[in-house]
């Protein structure tokens, strides 16, 4: 049976105190802390075997290419792809999106084109997507969700046209926690000869992904926040159209032969990764998607919906308190206003109790306009948190609120 409290013993940080209190850690959704495994990769990597990779015939870097690319084959295996090639290090999601807006981008989008994205994105895959529209005259149109979060895929058909290149779309957003059902998404990008983007951040920890199954076009998602390291992230893509996208940065490691009158480039996936890859980033991402692979999908996706529920409800008893983001099938992320309490005076009480949230416009402002509000506290959980650190939650708010509101 999946025991979460025997999973906490793995990571140092959790047993921690803040102001004498001890820490409950609801912010995962912004940076997932790490497990032993991880951490030991990271520190043993830098002690025993560090060397620059793919550029050494010497032993240690031999050790260190080596384990980069089993770490690129393991996480093809994890997402599903049809072959390594199409897994790509980067430093984050952020950059894998830009990538995508750049290299894919500046062939495939003229002007008169149109990007549908979906209301609910995270910043990185909205602002890319209207930098690439400035760029070339194209437009960028808004796929809706409403009330309950729930994206609103049957304007797909209003928004989808012959002019649409690409359609942008979260697994799970990082504020409402809605897994929006991208079937119909993707279909109807696919149906006009559109590319479907899919930013896999929150997606990617709370139920992996099978990128083919999807048939997505491309996949983004950031180490740090499934467990591993910062500064490493994947940007999954189908082969043929890696192929044809000239490269996005150049530098070393990126080339086959460089003149001063002309340079070709390295295929894929090597195309796109610079200079210095981030390899210490990429094994110790290894060893946290090894970390995740120790866990039965279906366990872990019960016991945070038990969690989920649990948040749900306690919150749901405070006076005031609404929650964003009803969809029945969300992912473990809550974000709350209490009437008549800023959030961020909300955030700094809870922090003194020992409790960390997220609060602000969590990258997502359109999602703040959409329901009127400047921001709001964010709790988003993984597999370690527990019931007693939900009700932890429930009893600072309340308390917030009585100091709070008069
Ligand atoms: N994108 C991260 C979050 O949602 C930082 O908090």
């Amino acid at each position: 049976m999946f025991d979460a409290e025997k999973i906490r013993g793995e990571f140092p940080i959790l047993a921690r105190e803040v102001y004498g209190r001890p820490l409950v850690y609801l912010d995962s959704g912004a940076t997932a802390q790490k497990p032993l495994c991880v951490l030991e990769a990271v520190d043993r990597l830098l002690r025993e075997e560090n060397a620059n990779i793919h550029r050494g015939v010497h032993y240690l870097a031999e050790r260190t290419t080596e384990a980069y690319e089993e770490v690129r084959a393991r996480i093809a295996a994890w997402i599903g792809a049809a072959e390594k090639e199409e897994v790509i290090f980067t430093s984050g999601a952020t950059a894998s999106l830009n990538t995508v807006a750049y290299a894919w981008g500046e062939k495939a989008v003229g002007a008169g084109d149109n990007i549908v994205v979906s209301e609910m994105e995270h910043h990185s895959n909205l602002v890319p997507w209207q930098l690439l529209a400035q760029r070339k005259g194209a437009e960028v149109r808004m796929l809706p969700f409403d009330e309950t979060g729930r994206l609103r895929t049957e304007l797909l058909g209003e928004l989808v046209d012959e002019r649409t290149r690409a359609v942008a779309v979260t697994q799970a957003s990082n504020t409402l926690g809605t897994r929006p059902d991208l079937r119909p998404v993707i279909e109807a990008a696919h149906a006009v000869g559109a590319v479907a983007v899919v930013d896999g951040c929150q997606g990617a920890v709370h139920g992996g992904v099978d990128v083919r199954a999807l048939d997505c076009d491309f996949y983004a998602f950031s180490g740090h926040k499934l467990f591993g390291p910062t500064g490493i992230g994947i940007l999954y893509g189908k082969r043929a159209l890696l192929d044809a996208m000239p490269p996005f940065l150049g530098g070393g490691d990126m080339v086959d032969r460089v003149t001063f009158a002309r340079t070709t480039y390295a295929p894929v996936p090597l195309k796109f990764e610079a200079g210095t890859a981030n390899f210490v980033g990429a094994i110790g991402l290894g060893e946290a998607v090894k970390f995740v692979e120790r866990f039965d999908p279906a366990e872990v996706e019960a016991y945070e919906t038990a969690l989920l529920r649990r948040t749900e409800e306690r919150l749901g008893e405070i006076e005031g308190l609404r929650i964003y983001g009803r969809t029945p099938d969300k992912c473990p992320i809550v974000s709350f206003n209490v009437e008549g309490v800023h959030p961020y005076d909300l955030g700094m009480i809870l922090d003194k109790l020992g409790i960390a949230v997220r609060t602000g416009h969590h990258c997502a402002e359109p999602v703040m306009d959409h329901f009127g509000v400047a921001g709001m506290c964010r709790a988003s959980l993984a597999l370690y948190n527990t019931p007693a650190e939900i009700d932890a939650l429930a009893e600072g708010v309340r308390r917030a609120v009585r100091m709070l509101r008069p």
